[in-house]
């Protein structure tokens, strides 16, 4: 038996509880549902009551002596991060490609000369399921160390369906095997395989005939993502791809203007994404319709910053009134960090979100971007006990002493996983 958890005195409690159901806008994203000098009871994998160490006191007293009791006097408490938006089950690693960069190719060219995504789909292909266990578990410690409890993964370095079955099995077990909760999405059209090469209808037949039915028969995956974009996929492809998946329960997402404008966010308010994913060039047509569809943007600023992109319009989503999330993107390519801090960090500064935003948009806006919204995002009672009590004690802190990793405990379903 686990003994309960009674966090006392923290000076903050960021329970990001709201009255209005569903993703946050506007000014309801800095509403972060502070209580000073906050307490919580986790009990059973579960969080039992919520209020201040007062009202606690009273409701608890007779059962101090059960339970672990921990004085987070000076320190902020907020719910374990969630990561909405990650490639995490991948093999091997891309660190020349970075210099290549650097020394002057694109992002694209180095994807097209068969480096970027395909070398990732070669290494992905010849690991064994064991070897991206292994591999895919150290990343969910490193997300677990840096506060985040539970992240969205996705497959797509298969491109084959025998390899998409094996990164969406691995992602399974690790559901099994590591604290970190992994919510997967099935991405076969994340490259048209070199193999495919002038046959990319025949690849997006295969994504629809083949692969489709089995991941939705089999309920190996939630999201169904499509990376729209010149040169992978059009977006008359994406739409049949995005279509095919809601036939088998895959709600879908959409990776959309990351790298050239595609009408990618018009595509996501037209097939009612729950999410549509970087929005670099996303238009300002696309992204009111995406305000009018209750679309989630999810922003991945550390990818932009890693391909020396400028971010997101960040700022003019949340002011449009389109629910904004953030996410690490982790991948081996364009954003190889589990750091969620450093990602809300960049969501100020290069987006010019408030730290109250940022926050907002890396726990509850980032769990309904997977649907986890009743479950974790907040504190409250009759969800996970996922929490983190950060060596800081206020939430503009967190933002602003950057680069830094201010995590000192983590619980995931009541359990200290971290500290
Ligand atoms: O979200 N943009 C497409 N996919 C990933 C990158 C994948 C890779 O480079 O391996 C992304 O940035
Ligand atoms: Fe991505």
């Amino acid at each position: 038996m686990v003994k309960p958890v009674w966090i006392k005195h923290a000076s903050q409690l960021a329970t990001l509880v709201h009255e209005k159901a569903g993703p946050r806008v506007k000014e309801a994203m800095r509403e972060l549902g502070i209580i000073e000098d906050g307490s919580v009871w986790l009990e059973n994998g579960i969080i039992k009551a919520v209020g201040t160490t007062n009202e606690l006191q009273t409701k608890y007293a007779d059962r101090a002596t059960e339970a672990d009791i921990i004085d987070a006097t000076g320190h902020l408490v907020t719910p374990g991060l969630v990561d909405p938006h990650t490639h995490v089950a991948f093999g091997g690693s891309r660190e020349r490609e970075f210099e290549m960069r650097l020394e002057g190719a694109t992002y694209m060219e180095i994807m097209n000369a068969g480096g970027g995504i395909h070398a990732t789909t070669s290494m992905t292909r010849a690991a064994t399921e064991d070897e991206l266990v292994i591999q895919t578990s150290k990343r969910l410690d490193s997300f677990l160390s840096h506060g985040v409890t539970t992240v969205e993964g996705k497959s797509g370095y298969g491109l084959d369906l025998e390899t998409e079955l094996k990164q969406l099995r691995v992602m399974k077990r690790l559901q099994m095997e590591h604290p970190v909760d992994i919510v997967p999405t099935f991405m076969g059209a994340h490259a048209v395989p070199t193999e495919y090469k002038a046959r990319e209808e025949e690849y997006v037949d295969l994504i629809v005939n083949e692969m489709i039915p089995i991941v939705g028969k089999e309920k190996l995956a939630k999201f169904n993502d499509v990376f729209c974009e010149v040169g992978v996929f059009t977006p008359e492809q994406s739409e049949r791809i995005l279509e095919a998946g809601k036939l088998h329960g895959l709600i879908p997402k959409i990776h959309a203007d990351e790298i050239e404008p595609y009408e990618g966010a018009e595509l996501a308010a037209k097939v009612g994404a729950i999410s549509a994913e970087h929005l670099l060039k996303a238009s300002d047509k696309g992204i009111q319709a995406m305000a009018e569809q209750g679309v989630i943007a999810c922003l991945l600023p550390a990818t932009a910053l890693y391909l020396r992109e400028t971010a997101a319009r960040g700022r003019m989503m949340i002011d449009a009134g389109v629910p904004v999330a953030i996410s690490t993107d982790c991948n081996p390519g364009s954003s190889p960090t589990t750091s969620m801090p450093l990602v809300m960090n960049l969501a100020c500064i290069s987006m010019r979100l408030t730290p109250a935003e940022s926050l907002c948009a890396a726990t509850f806006n980032a769990a309904c971007a997977i649907q986890m919204e009743d479950k974790v995002g907040s504190l409250e009672v009759g969800k996970q006990a996922d929490l983190v009590l950060w060596n800081i004690k206020n939430y503009q802190e967190l933002q602003y002493l950057f680069g830094v990793n201010h995590v000192k405990t983590v619980w995931k379903k009541g359990v200290k996983v971290v500290g």
